[in-house]
């Protein structure tokens, strides 16, 4: 009997795939299709896969063409695959020519002419017109964020809004946008979304009017100082039907989304006690150590070290307590939030002028997980327990700056897949803005 195996997403099955399994079927007598994982996907820069793995395999089946569907999740499993199902035959289509010719060691490959003009990228870019998105604000942040959308499929960045103009052309000139401006309601005429990335302190004023303005919205943290402009904005947005995406990015990378799954799997047992620690020696002259009102090592880094908490305790806190290591202007140079729960507690450190180990620890009844720095920019993991040879490592892909990720679920959710909004919710949202406003109105009344 003569195996042949093929692989692929099969996301939005059309006709190019259904000619690519015929054919492949009939190389020989028996054939196994390989169905991508979304997370497969996401690792490799695929990131608008649409169909859900079950919907994906179902297609594959209902051609009649498939002997065998298996699940495709790692780098390096076709070598595998060939080898464990005895196959005969590798095949795939003409795009992928030259790149499988390795696998000529285990078996026989044949490239498959690719059915012209068809893709699940064409479908995808057809279904759903391309989202125009307007960046607000002109600095640091907003230059990583342009190089990234090019990896999402299915946005444009065509606009940035400066009330200094001239930082707005200078922008639009290096990313080729069409418009630079400095009055927001010209972004906001010429886009379907905006990407926030202006001073803290205006990121509310902008969500509202880019809402009020029918334009979804994805906000850089904090999106709020005050619990309450938090949910006014998620009401309004929830009222107008749009998308509004607070961007704490590490919510949305793969190996953070993976870290809190296994944590509440309960592979560590009841969690006790998150602990997270972010800081950065910034620079005195520059916005963090300057800025009197909102500047300081709480408001900069406070929203990484709390998504974990929040995520992982919850939103319902007993009590808060903050203590901070001042500098000769009041901002605070280093920061502990220390948080009590029904049944645990939490810490948060998070410094501009005081350096410390930049880990997430989360403790529980039956053993712990590390990441050490940057585990922000999740791509690594340890589940420990008591025994010091058991350790679990985990490992996981993340990609260029990572704001690919937050900008593909921004898009996914504007494309009606709101089943993405679990990463990071309305509620934990608001939650970090209620944390937010604490420590604001404690500066004010000197109780640090
Ligand atoms: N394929 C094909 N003809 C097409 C499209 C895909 O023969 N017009 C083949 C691919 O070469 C591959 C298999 O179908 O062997 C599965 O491809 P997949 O990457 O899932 O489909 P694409 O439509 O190419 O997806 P995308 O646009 O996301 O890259």
């Amino acid at each position: 009997m003569k195996k042949v195996i093929t692989y692929g997403s099969f996301d939005l099955f059309h006709e190019g795939h259904y000619h690519l399994l015929k054919r492949a079927k009939a190389l020989g007598d028996y054939l196994i299709v390989g169905v991508t994982t979304e997370q497969y996907d996401e690792s490799r820069g695929k990131l608008n896969i649409v169909d859900s793995l079950d919907k994906r395999i179902e297609h594959v089946r209902q051609t009649g063409f498939a002997d065998e569907v298996i699940v495709e999740d790692h780098p390096g499993q076709k070598a595998e695959d060939v080898q464990k199902f005895s196959i005969d035959i590798f095949t795939v289509g003409s795009d992928w020519t030259g790149a499988f010719d390795y696998m000529k060691q285990y078996c026989k490959v044949v490239y498959l002419e690719r059915t012209k003009n068809v893709s699940s990228t064409i479908i995808r870019t057809q279904q759903y017109p391309i989202i125009r998105i307007g960046v607000i604000g002109s600095g640091r942040i907003a230059t990583r964020f342009v190089p990234e959308a090019k990896y999402v499929s299915g946005v444009i960045v065509n606009s940035v809004c400066n009330p200094c103009r001239n930082s707005a052309e200078k922008f639009s000139e290096r990313f080729e946008l069409d418009l630079a401006t400095d009055d927001p309601m010209v972004l906001l005429d010429a886009v379907d979304a905006v990407y926030i990335a202006s001073p803290h302190e205006t990121h509310y004023g902008y969500a509202k009017q880019a809402l009020e303005s029918r334009k979804h919205v994805l906000c850089e943290k904090p999106l709020a100082f005050q619990k309450k402009e938090a949910e006014e904005l998620y009401a309004l947005a929830a009222a107008k039907k749009l998308v509004l995406l607070e961007a704490i990015k590490t919510a949305y990378c793969p190996g953070f989304v993976q870290l809190v799954g296994i944590a509440k799997s309960g592979a560590i047992g009841r969690i006790c006690d998150v602990e997270a620690c972010f800081t950065r020696l910034a620079d005195k002259k520059r916005r963090e150590c300057t800025d009197i009102k909102y500047g300081g090592g709480f408001t900069e880094f406070g929203s990484h070290t709390l998504l974990p908490i929040i995520k992982l305790m919850g939103t319902d806190y007993q009590e808060l307590r903050f203590d901070s290591i001042l500098g000769g202007n009041g901002i605070d140079l280093y920061t502990k939030a220390s948080f009590v729960y029904e049944n645990g507690m939490a810490l948060s450190k998070s410094g501009v002028g005081v350096k410390s180990e930049g880990q997430l620890v989360i403790s529980g009844t039956e053993g712990y997980i590390l990441a050490e720095s940057p585990w922000w920019l999740t791509q690594y993991f340890e589940v420990r327990y008591e025994d010091p040879g058991k350790k679990e490592r985990y490992f996981s892909k993340f990609l260029g700056d990572g704001l690919r990720y937050e900008i593909s679920d921004f898009v996914a959710m504007i494309q009606g897949h709101q089943n993405r909004a679990f990463k990071f919710t309305a509620e934990e949202s608001v939650a970090i803005a209620g944390v937010m406003e604490r420590f604001l109105s404690n500066r004010q009344s000197g109780k640090q």
